[in-house]
């Protein structure tokens, strides 16, 4: 990976935020194992350092992410690895994040571009953004313990037709679903970000941590579903169904 592709940055004139930014536009901000492992890495950091009070999750104009890299998934499907995806030790480190989480969408959010909004406390995005995970079409399954995440927070209907059926939601619907807590103007996607980190940031951070966990409740149900996912993710991926999905996107 290019170390630019994940930018990790503290912006001084937002005293508090950490901003994890997507910066691989050429590539539609797919995410690889290494752009992974940087992300943990960030949020390991800000956990453990005082002075970070809230993360922001950024991408580049027009593309929050499209999700996991086609090509990696091909080689980890490939190399017989026995080993959790870094995808999977990202996510984790998603669900035991200990600051506020909150992300900018603007355009595209696919695969983890969308679930991991779902462990986001708020999320803003533009009114072009689309959401979508094509799990099923990919002959994959749900992760992120997304599939637990998304029927609490939108109900079963919305959560199956995102997550089985594959239906793309516009940012009004996501609005409308509890996916995206505001819709804003492309332009100010990272600016109203920010401001939102930065005044969670300005918090009493004590109270503030207490408050979130009470509203997020424990995390225990989160781990083991995100575990119960990976069972079945890791399978699918190297299932010859799955291959040909990947193969068909490499060879497009
Ligand atoms: N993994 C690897 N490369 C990806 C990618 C991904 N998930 N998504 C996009 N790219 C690459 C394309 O291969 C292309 O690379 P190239 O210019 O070297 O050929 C580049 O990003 C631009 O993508 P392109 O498909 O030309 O842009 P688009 O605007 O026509 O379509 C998407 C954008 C996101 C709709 C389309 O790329 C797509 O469906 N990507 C796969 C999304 C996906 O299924 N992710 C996994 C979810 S679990």
């Amino acid at each position: 990976m290019s170390d630019s592709h994940i930018l990790v940055e503290r912006p001084q004139v937002r005293p508090g935020v950490m901003v994890i930014r997507f910066n691989r536009p050429e590539k539609k901000n797919a995410i690889t194992s290494a752009m992974y492992n940087r992300m943990t890495a960030a949020l390991e950091e800000a956990n453990g350092d005082e002075t970070v009070r809230a993360v922001a999750f950024l991408g580049t104009e027009g593309c929050f992410s499209a999700g996991n890299d086609m090509g990696d998934f091909l080689t980890y499907a490939l190399s017989g690895s026995k080993e959790a995806p870094a995808a999977a030790v990202f996510i984790k480190a998603l669900a035991l994040a200990e600051k506020p989480l909150v992300s900018g969408v603007d355009g595209l959010a696919i695969g983890i571009g969308t679930t991991l909004n779902l462990h986001c406390d708020m999320t803003v995005a533009s009114g072009r953004s689309l959401f979508r995970t094509p799990f099923v079409d990919l002959a994959l399954v749900p992760e992120a313990a997304s599939s637990l995440l998304a029927p609490k927070i939108m109900g079963h209907q919305r959560a199956f037709a995102m997550l089985v059926a594959g239906e793309g939601f516009s940012a009004q619907a996501a609005l409308d679903a509890g996916l995206v807590w505001k819709i804003v103007e492309p332009e100010t996607v990272e600016a109203e970000t920010l401001s939102l980190a930065a005044s969670l940031a300005a918090r009493p951070p004590q109270a503030l941590r207490i408050a979130r966990d009470l509203v997020r409740g424990s995390r225990d149900e989160v781990l083991a579903r995100i575990d119960e996912e990976l069972v079945h993710f890791s399978a699918q991926l190297k299932s010859a169904e799955a291959r040909a999905a990947f193969e068909a996107f490499m060879r497009r």
